[in-house]
């Protein structure tokens, strides 16, 4: 026998339920952000490697392990896109688009790609919803843009969510910090696992992530940033703290909050929700004011989030109710089937959900048909004109005109 394939390691299929629940989330998140101005916008899978080395940086895991990097057929580096805002801002640059009114909000959903270890919740495809707020720094754009995130989560109704905010800082307050942070690393080199002792020099702040017992005494009394911002960076963070507690978004201080990306600068934040394991993080991100100057553009302050699609379905444990069919037609006599069509045509095109049986079930076999389906109502075609509707929650039948079935379904 041939050989059967698999979907590909850290990949998967989804199938039309768990499409249905996607949807349903996509849905909710396109109403939020299309209530507070933000435009959907798409960028392609893949984009110049250099990009993602630039804008995300190359002592990240992200760059260092984890990208899809092929060489085209012209010999160019391309990597599969592992993230989205470099993208958004490589557009944003080619595009000219500082010279539109500011800030530009932006909103996209796609497939991502990671060459991680798969595990519940971490895939080497995964979907993620996000938002980018471009050209403001004020602290009304954090509140916004996080509250963007909160909402979701709510309207949702994902359970188990709290809120992390911490501040980085400007890189100029950061770069002090960072000193005295690997000078407290080399003073206890010893205790520290390899990984983190290896990458002091480049990516100190990684130590206060790492689940490594030794680490952690050792970052328990690291100095931490948010003693270290400065004047303007520290008011900045206040009033972001107040704005969000204006708008009734609940939210905890965590100093030693740290990102995977190297662009983050000031506000950064985590959704993290306790119903799900290692990979808690539901959505996450922050400002990152010198990325669009890095990549060639005008300096741009900018702040956005992306959430992980599978996360929060992970989260909601299925619990999203897909709807049904709002009508099933059955027919009790074969010779009704072309009647069947008809009218199921007809009520498609005013809008009305209608399935029909396509296998030939008996008149048993369709109302089980119509069950799967999840639909409100069973239309049954009698002999003749006859024909019956049935509420599939209650069971109550009566019978009705097929001609005016329309208003009757519409009512
Ligand atoms: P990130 O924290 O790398 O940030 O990813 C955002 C979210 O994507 C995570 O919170 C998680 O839910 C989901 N995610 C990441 N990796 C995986 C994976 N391997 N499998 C499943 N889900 C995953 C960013 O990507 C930034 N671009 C966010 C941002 C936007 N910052 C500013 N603007």
């Amino acid at each position: 026998m041939a050989e059967k394939f698999k979907a590909p390691r850290g990949t998967f299929d989804v199938l039309p339920e768990a499409m249905a629940r996607r949807e349903l989330v996509l849905r909710t998140a396109a109403d939020i952000f299309s209530r507070a101005g933000y435009d959907w916008v798409s960028t392609p899978a893949f984009e110049d490697t250099d990009l993602f080395e630039r804008g995300v940086g190359k002592s990240t895991d992200i760059v260092r392990k984890e990208m899809f990097t092929f060489e085209d057929k012209g010999g160019r580096s391309l990597t599969l896109r592992p993230e989205g805002t470099a993208p958004i801002c490589r557009a944003y640059v080619e595009h000219g688009m500082h010279k539109l009114a500011q800030p530009v909000k932006v909103a996209y959903h796609g497939p991502f790609f990671r060459h991680e270890r798969p595990q519940a919740g971490r895939y080497r495809q995964f979907h993620q919803i996000g938002a980018e707020a471009i050209g403001s720094d004020s602290p009304l754009a954090d509140a916004e843009v996080i509250t963007l995130l909160s909402d979701l989560v709510e309207e949702l109704g994902v359970p188990g969510v709290e809120l992390r905010l911490g501040s980085l800082g400007s890189l100029e307050a950061r770069r002090e910090y960072l000193e005295e942070l690997k000078r407290h690393l080399h003073s206890r080199e010893d205790e520290l696992s390899e990984d983190v002792r290896e990458r002091i020099d480049l990516n100190p702040l990684r130590a206060f992530d790492s689940d490594h017992e030794g680490t952690r005494a050792v970052m328990a009394d690291a100095p931490q940033l948010l003693d270290h911002l400065d004047q303007a960076d520290a008011e900045h963070f206040a009033e972001v703290r107040e704005l969000l507690a204006a708008a009734s978004v609940e939210y905890t201080i965590d100093p030693t909050l740290v990102r995977g990306l190297d662009y983050y600068t000031r506000t950064i934040f985590s959704f993290v929700c306790d119903r799900l394991g290692a990979q808690s993080e539901i959505g996450g991100g922050g400002r990152y004011d010198g990325l669009i100057g890095q990549l060639g553009g005008p300096d741009t302050p900018a702040i956005g989030w992306a959430a992980g699609m599978e996360r929060i379905l992970l989260a909601l444990d299925e619990e999203v109710a897909i709807p049904g069919m709002d009508l099933f037609i059955a027919v009790a006599e074969d010779s009704q089937r072309a009647k069947a069509v008809a009218l199921a045509g007809e009520l498609r095109h005013a809008g009305i959900s209608v399935e029909i049986d396509l296998a030939g079930r008996s008149v048993k076999g369709q109302m089980k048909q119509a069950g799967r389906v999840r639909a409100a109502r069973t239309l049954i075609l009698e002999d003749g004109d006859a024909a019956r509707l049935r509420d599939m929650a209650t069971g109550e039948e009566r019978e009705v005109e097929p001609s005016g079935l329309l208003e009757l379904l519409a009512s």
